[in-house]
């Protein structure tokens, strides 16, 4: 009798998904081409915490946060939790305004600075009209382009770096990631500056690295009003975990970006612990230059033993062995010896791998493990 029962219930279950699969097809014909024929931007694996690997694929920092955000962290009530978070993350504006210099108008805080992307995408580009980048570039403006059904404008750029090509003039919005990602190199400010003069775009200067660079772009958000640099704490600050992204621009763009926004797109946690880790820039310091420091140590060592290291103002860098073309085996060696990096199958980018700066014991094992493989990566 049993055995029957679950025969009708199976002969049920297969009737009513072969019913949904037709339903949702009729539906699946409403999704916009643009959605349809995309890939979606692909972020780093994040692993099981138990597999213990060496995780260098996200760029993310190996140290954690300011002890200060523990102490906040403790001290949250969770009733509060209860209320809607400030939609204007007005405490977080007016304290990165006095530490950068800028008012609070000027300054627009986003759920990471993809958020702040997306909102820049929305706000100054129609859909149909052009946005542009310069290619090797943070894959993310493509997406988000494509998903607001704005035309892509794409200019490759090749080594040596520094000589791109003038940035086209048809667009509304021009990004550039500086330092680069996923390469590492960055432009001097005074050539930022030019690019910024030439174009009729809004030229967005996305400084997700700035703090590991030598240089920065804020000051130009003072001498042209088409300028908006976006930060991020994710990286410098060890607070990717939160998501708060913020841009810095002259303060009428800045306004009409608010009214893009999703209404509360900052939660009340990362306000808070954002807040705190903000106050403490001694403990910023010593993380980036410890992180700075083993960069340079790392690219000295790894240049050593053969490998091209093109050089870096970011907490990455782009190792390539010295056999060309072969970043996917180097890719999928590193990840068998428990070394997790990324590779990415594009132009300019498929003789490497995109690999943190992890802490130096971190990268003394990874650079262990690149000796033992060259052999296999070798002209010889
Ligand atoms: C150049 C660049 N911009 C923006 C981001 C996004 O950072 P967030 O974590 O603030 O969204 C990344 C993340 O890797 C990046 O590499």
């Amino acid at each position: 009798m049993k055995i029957r029962q679950r025969a009708i219930s199976l002969d049920l279950n297969s009737f009513f998904s072969a019913f949904f699969d037709k339903e949702v097809q009729k539906y699946m014909e409403y999704i916009r081409p643009c959605i349809a024929s995309m890939k979606g931007y692909v972020p780093g694996l994040q692993p099981d915490p138990n597999q213990k690997y060496i995780k260098l694929n996200s760029n993310e920092n190996p140290f954690p946060p300011s002890p200060r955000v523990k102490e906040v962290l403790r001290e949250l009530k969770y009733e509060d939790l209860r209320i809607y978070p400030d939609p204007i993350s007005l405490e977080l504006r007016e304290k990165l305004g006095s530490l950068y210099g800028f008012s609070p108008n000027q300054i627009i805080c986003g759920n990471g600075s993809d958020d702040i992307l997306n909102i820049i995408i929305r706000t100054f580009a129609q859909p149909g009209e052009a946005v542009g980048f310069f290619e090797p570039t943070f894959p993310l403006y493509r997406v988000l382009g494509v998903i607001h059904g704005v035309r892509i404008i794409s200019l490759p750029v090749d080594e040596p770096y520094d000589q791109p090509p003038l940035p086209p003039d048809d667009v509304k919005i021009f990004f550039l990631a500086n330092p680069n990602s996923p390469v590492g190199f960055a432009y001097s400010t005074s050539r930022i500056a030019e690019m910024a003069r030439e174009i009729k775009a809004v030229f967005v200067v996305d400084e997700a690295y700035a703090e590991f660079a030598r240089e920065n772009a804020l000051a130009l958000v003072r001498q042209l009003a088409n300028v908006i640099i976006v930060r991020t704490v994710s990286k410098s600050y060890s607070l990717a975990g939160l998501r708060l992204g913020y841009a810095i621009g002259n303060e009428k763009l800045i306004a009409e970006m608010l009214k893009v926004k999703d209404p509360f797109n900052v939660t009340l946690l990362t306000q808070s612990l954002v807040a705190a880790a903000l106050e403490d820039q001694e403990y910023l310091r010593n993380n980036v230059s410890r992180i700075i420091d083993t960069r340079e140590w790392f690219s000295k060592e790894a240049a050593a033993l053969g490998y091209r290291i093109i050089p870096s103002e970011a907490n990455f860098v782009f190792p390539q062995p010295p056999q060309k073309g072969r970043g996917i085996g180097f890719y999928k060696t590193l990840f068998n010896r428990k070394i997790l990096t990324r590779h990415y199958d594009e132009e300019g980018l498929r003789d490497g791998v995109r690999m943190t700066i992890g802490t130096r014991q971190e990268m003394a094992t990874v650079l262990k493990v690149m000796k033992e493989i060259l052999p296999q990566f070798s002209n010889k």
